[in-house]
């Protein structure tokens, strides 16, 4: 079996990133991580990635200013350079470029933290206790130039329950979040999303 060679790109703590590592240890995964890419220098998510004895890169997007272009052609020779199959943005907290993203179409995916189409953006356990809704969850989809857009892969839900704080959400949803990452890499690896 050849494993694709799967980027992660953090901003963060990178726990998606860990559990997206760990599954790839079964020898019979299909995805390797070849590498760990960040846009925060001081990143949590790199030390673990290191840790882990994974290849890290550092993009600092700041440098950049406001010429996202020159940030995101970084960022592809970067991947080019680890000859990268697949993307996985896991708490990734720049929004790429249409053409980056045509680029890789097919072959870069997203976690969000939401039922989508339901809260797209940011602060999505907040929004979803003031909207009163029952079911909360988290989603993995392909990326599309339209922010949280794209077909679906995986989703799963959980309850909100009385008294969900967004942190006692938060925590249920990223255990939701752990689970459906590596699945989904996973079908897209094997040519299954
Ligand atoms: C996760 O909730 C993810 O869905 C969202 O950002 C958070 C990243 O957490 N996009 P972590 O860095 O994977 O721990």
């Amino acid at each position: 079996m050849t494993r694709k060679r799967a980027a992660i790109l953090i901003s963060g703590r990178g726990s998606n990133m860990v559990a997206l590592i760990e599954a790839a240890k079964a020898p019979d995964y299909p995805a390797e991580i070849a590498l760990v890419v960040s846009n925060v220098p001081e990143a949590a998510g790199l030390d673990r990635a290191r840790g882990a004895g994974i290849a890290t890169e550092v993009v600092d997007h700041r440098p950049f200013g406001k010429d996202r272009d020159a940030f995101d052609r970084r960022l592809d020779a970067t991947l080019e350079a680890h000859r990268v199959d697949i993307v996985c943005l896991a708490g990734f907290m720049r929004v790429l470029s249409p053409w980056l993203v045509e680029r890789w179409n097919g072959r870069l995916i997203n976690i969000h933290p939401s039922l989508l189409p339901e809260f797209k953006g940011l602060h999505t356990h907040e929004r979803a206790l003031a909207a009163g809704v029952k079911q909360h969850g988290a989603t993995v989809h392909f990326v599309a130039p339209e922010l949280d857009s794209g077909p679906i892969i995986e989703q799963q839900s959980v309850p909100v329950l009385p008294g969900d704080t967004p942190e006692s959400l938060a925590a249920r949803v990223l255990e939701v979040e752990h689970r459906i990452y590596p699945l989904a890499l996973k079908r897209l690896a094997e040519g299954r999303a």
